[in-house]
């Protein structure tokens, strides 16, 4: 009977169809006995069932297919973008993946996050600050212009060393001066911790870059990263003019950002950056980025900056590290700031310049694209880059020989697309 209720409840056409057969047997029953219509009645259930679950099948699986850098856009000109050939690939094989695991139970991984036990400990957000660099804003005497912050995991020592010698450097841009530090947590992996610690105190002796906080350093705690971080700079770095905030893996055009950024006043609010608005919480379990409605009840986040890369003025940067100790831990950090920005009422501000979700790239040339200097030199984030691809550019860019009339130069080994259409024209004559 409970079967046949949580069947109702699930497939209600399938039960009306069911009922109309049992009316049917009803009347047959004094010729043909229970036995019959009850087997006749089970071999329906049962091949409806079975239609019903190949029917759930495909609209489950393009849920799952999203994006997973991109989990909240809601973007109407993304989804019309063409995107790079590779993608096809890529999601058979997560569809596959998926097929896999509904047969099999799926073993605990990092994306089943144990909210109860987030929730339970949303008050303990005050960590201790093992290592600091309480000078590293009394350099220059007026305050540095800008104070470089990137997220970063002690295990990614090459990450830190490249952006080190490229686009994070310290020193004068400009004539503006730039100061860097990198946000870091104690490793969640337990098989460097017997190394760790003496090597990351060598390097922060080395450089005097280093911040590191006293949590585990993982995707869920990156909003305890975010709160520390805007403690820490309102204390020891209240005399910066702007900070840039971000990932370890985006290439930043400081010169521009620091061209960007004479234009505005310290002494007023500025959020700049990748702003996504009107996005809403996944609500599909298996998401890395799952929320359940008993963690946020609303159907769209605040507008809020894609976590690459962006800019905040000394004052914005006050009010924050003030509202954000106000506003309840939120998993999600880009998504956590944004509802400290609606707190102070701020209305972050969209700059094109900003490509915190990688650059979509045309599916004729994808790596052409991303790799001529010419169309970085208008940008100020770009998401995704590896270690080599930062160097590469970041020397292209700089290079004594780089004149951005040369991009019609390196379009012409892509001929190639002309020849296809003259042989796909032919035919045609
Ligand atoms: C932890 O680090 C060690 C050494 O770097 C590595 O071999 C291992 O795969 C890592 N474990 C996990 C779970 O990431
Ligand atoms: C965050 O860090 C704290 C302190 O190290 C740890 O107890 C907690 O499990 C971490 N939370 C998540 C979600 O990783």
């Amino acid at each position: 009977m409970a079967l046949f209720i949580i069947f109702h409840l699930v497939f209600p056409k399938a039960v009306k169809s069911l009922k109309w057969q049992s009316v049917f047997c009803r009347e047959r029953l004094r010729l043909k006995g229970d036995a019959i219509c009850t087997l006749f009645l089970l071999v329906a259930l049962c091949s409806l069932l079975y239609s019903q679950l190949e029917h759930l099948k495909p609209s489950v699986t393009p849920k799952i297919l999203s994006d997973p850098r991109a989990p909240w856009r809601l973007m109407p000109a993304e989804a019309t973008v063409p995107r790079p050939q590779v993608t096809p690939i890529i999601r058979r094989t997560e569809v596959a993946n998926n097929r896999v695991q509904t047969t099999t139970p799926s073993p605990l991984t990092d994306s089943a996050f144990n909210f109860k036990h987030y929730l339970l400990n949303k008050d303990n957000r005050n960590f201790n600050l093992l290592i600091n660099q309480p000078k590293k804003c009394r350099k220059t005497p007026g305050g540095p212009f800008l104070l470089i912050a990137i997220k970063s995991v002690v295990e990614d020592f090459d990450r830190r060393e490249i952006v080190r010698k490229t686009w994070g450097r310290e020193g004068l841009v400009n004539g503006e001066q730039i100061q860097r530090v990198f946000l870091l947590g104690t490793p969640k992996n337990r098989t460097v911790l017997a190394t760790w610690e003496t090597l990351i105190h060598q390097e922060s002796q080395t450089y005097r870059d280093i911040l590191l906080w006293d949590f585990m350093d993982t995707f869920f705690n990156l909003t305890l990263k975010e709160i520390h971080f805007l403690n820490w700079a309102a204390e020891f770095c209240h005399n910066v003019k702007f900070i840039f905030k971000g990932d370890a893996d985006v290439f930043v055009n400081v010169e521009n950002i620091v061209d960007f950024l004479e234009r505005h006043d310290p002494t007023e609010d500025l959020f700049v950056g990748d702003i996504i608005y009107n996005a809403r919480p996944i609500r599909v379990r298996k998401s890395k980025y799952y929320i359940p409605e008993t963690m946020y009840g609303l159907s769209i986040y605040p507008a809020y900056a894609g976590g690459g890369g962006f800019l905040l003025s000394s004052r914005t940067m006050r009010k924050l590290s003030r509202a954000c100790r106000e506003v309840e831990l939120f998993p999600i950090d880009d998504v956590f700031l944004g509802m400290c920005l609606q707190r102070i009422n701020l209305k972050p501000i969209l700059h094109e310049g900003f490509k915190t979700f990688g650059i979509v790239k045309p599916s004729a040339a994808p790596h052409l694209q991303t790799f001529d200097p010419c169309f970085y030199k208008d940008l100020m984030v770009v998401h995704s880059l590896k270690v080599a691809e930062i160097w590469l550019m970041w020397n292209l860019l700089h290079s004594p020989h780089l004149s951005c009339t040369q991009k019609k130069q390196v379009k012409k080994p892509f001929q190639w697309k002309k020849k296809a259409q003259i042989t796909q024209a032919t035919p045609l004559r």
